[in-house]
């Protein structure tokens, strides 16, 4: 795509609570903390194109994590070891803001025309940042046997209780495949290796990316667990495994592991604690498979996903949008036990591209023969006349499909995602947050999510409900409140 497609977005095109790049091209979020009584957000930037290139570091910063100041750029490419990209990495408060990132330069001597990748750092006020003077502070001289030098980056950064630092940094081993790294530093600034701290073993992926690394409560048993988060290439995943880390032999433990998007869209996620002690994460909303084969010409390329906090229940992540949002619900509308026989209906007030809505939906009173009578539920939004997107419910075999098929523009690839849900007799409960250019749908309390990026245009407002069978709906509708 050409430079002059690189309009501004207009107003009313624009997403709510979703972060977009003011013009170009967005991916990773990079360095989500806390400094100055703000969170932080960078992220991966070209806002001279709606494709990816030579990435710098955007930087917004926020109260709320929903509505984002946008300030001056972090770092661009401007120094040998990075000049073709400072990509993915992680930032902490340590009085000043420390930023750890992936410095990538082009290997003149790589035949298949890849980068050199090596780890720096950089320091900042919030506001401004200069890079390390002695940087790269990790190179391909401290990378274990067979580590590739092409295929390392991303460090997720953090300090240890007793003030030294610790950085898990993603790799390809040429031999076994995607493997995470740890290196360690007494202070931020001379860094080694430690030790291979975990590698792929049978799980999707050839190369990892974008790790995370945290503590959380479980709270079903009151243990703390570890949970690592990385980015799978080849088969697009985002996987969250669950374990216990020992802090003395830096050993890590695999208990369980599951994936955290059964829709279309969500990449490279960070996380981050708040104050008041909820971890949150938020990742690129797209599939890097369709990021630049869209088929749909937009003057912005990229978004992020709505700011989620995670749970843990019994090895379970589930993620649950923060609790701002409800801040910004407006116009609530409320339609309960609405019976639904054989019949595709639309509601009042049911319906708009800019809402947050729960529809819980179960067979009419429970009874087995009810229970057998409901046989399908179909919600189809973001519909007009020739466009809509679906999610399907089957009760008997608990598929549920999302279906991008007919959205209209940029509806080219990955069209159909289907997963299966708990079986809790023929009920469901979904949570829908629409914003413009974006569906997430939040199945069960979370335990499943399903997100999708879709471009129809934004008049595309109906809502409607189809029942095979008979079922019975309950559903609040609010409206997210804009920012005018
Ligand atoms: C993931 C990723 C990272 C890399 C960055 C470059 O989307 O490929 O591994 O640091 O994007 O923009």
């Amino acid at each position: 795509m050409k430079n002059q497609t690189l309009s501004q977005l207009n107003k009313e095109d624009r997403p709510v609570c979703h972060l977009t790049p003011e013009t170009g091209w967005l991916n990773d979020p990079n360095g989500f903390s806390r400094y100055g009584g703000k969170y932080h957000l960078f992220y991966q930037s070209n806002p001279l194109d709606t494709c990816w290139g030579a990435p710098r570091w955007g930087h917004v910063a926020s109260t709320d994590l929903l509505h984002w100041e946008r300030l001056p750029e972090a770092m661009t490419p401007d120094r040998p070891y990075d000049i073709d990209g400072c990509f993915s990495g992680t930032a902490i408060d340590t009085g000043e803001h420390m930023l750890m990132y992936t410095g990538f330069r082009l290997d003149p001597d790589d035949a298949k025309g890849r980068g050199i990748q090596t780890q720096c750092m950089a320091f900042g006020d919030g506001l401004t940042y200069r890079k390390y003077e002695a940087n790269p502070v990790l190179t391909e001289q401290d990378l274990p046997e067979h580590g590739d030098p092409h295929e390392f980056r991303d460090p997720k950064l953090w300090q240890e209780p007793d003030g030294s630092f610790r950085a898990i940094i993603a790799n390809h081993n040429g031999k076994e495949g995607a493997q995470l790294l740890l290196y360690g530093s007494s202070d931020g600034r001379h860094w080694d290796f430690r030790k291979v701290l975990m590698t792929n073993k049978g799980k999707p992926g050839w190369m990892w990316e974008c790790p995370d690394f945290f503590r959380m409560e479980d709270r079903q048993t009151g243990m703390q667990r570890q949970v690592v988060l990385v980015s799978t290439m080849g088969e697009v995943e985002c996987l969250c495994i669950i374990g216990d880390y020992d802090r003395e032999s830096e050993t890590f433990r695999e208990t369980a592991w599951q994936t955290l998007e059964q829709g279309f869209d969500l990449y490279a996620p960070e996380t981050i604690e708040t104050p008041d002690g909820r971890r949150v994460l938020i990742g690129w909303m797209q599939n890097p498979q369709t990021a630049e084969s869209r088929g749909v010409e937009y003057p912005i390329n990229g978004q992020m996903s709505l700011p989620r906090e995670l749970t843990l229940e019994c090895d379970r992540i589930r993620q649950w949008p923060i609790r701002e949002l409800d801040e910004l619900h407006e116009d609530k509308v409320v339609r309960d036990a609405v019976r639904i026989e054989d019949e595709e209906i639309r509601l009042e007030g049911v319906n708009g591209r800019i809402i947050d809505m729960t529809v819980s939906i179960r067979p009419a009173d429970g009874s087995e023969t009810d229970r057998r009578r409901f046989d399908e539920f179909r919600m189809r939004f973001a519909k007009d006349e020739t466009h809509y997107t679906e999610f399907c419910y089957e009760p008997e075999t608990s598929m549920v499909t999302l279906d991008r098929s007919h959205a209209g523009p940029g509806s080219t690839e990955l069209l159909k995602r289907q997963t299966k849900v708990a079986e809790r007799n023929g009920r469901l409960d979904l949570r829908i947050v629409l914003d413009r250019l974006s569906a997430e749908i939040f199945i069960n309390d979370g335990e499943q999510v399903m997100s999708a990026v879709i471009y129809t245009d934004r008049h595309a407002e109906d809502i409607t409900f189809y029942v095979k069978g008979t079922a019975v709906m309950d559903i609040a509708k609010y409206r997210i409140k804009e920012n005018k």
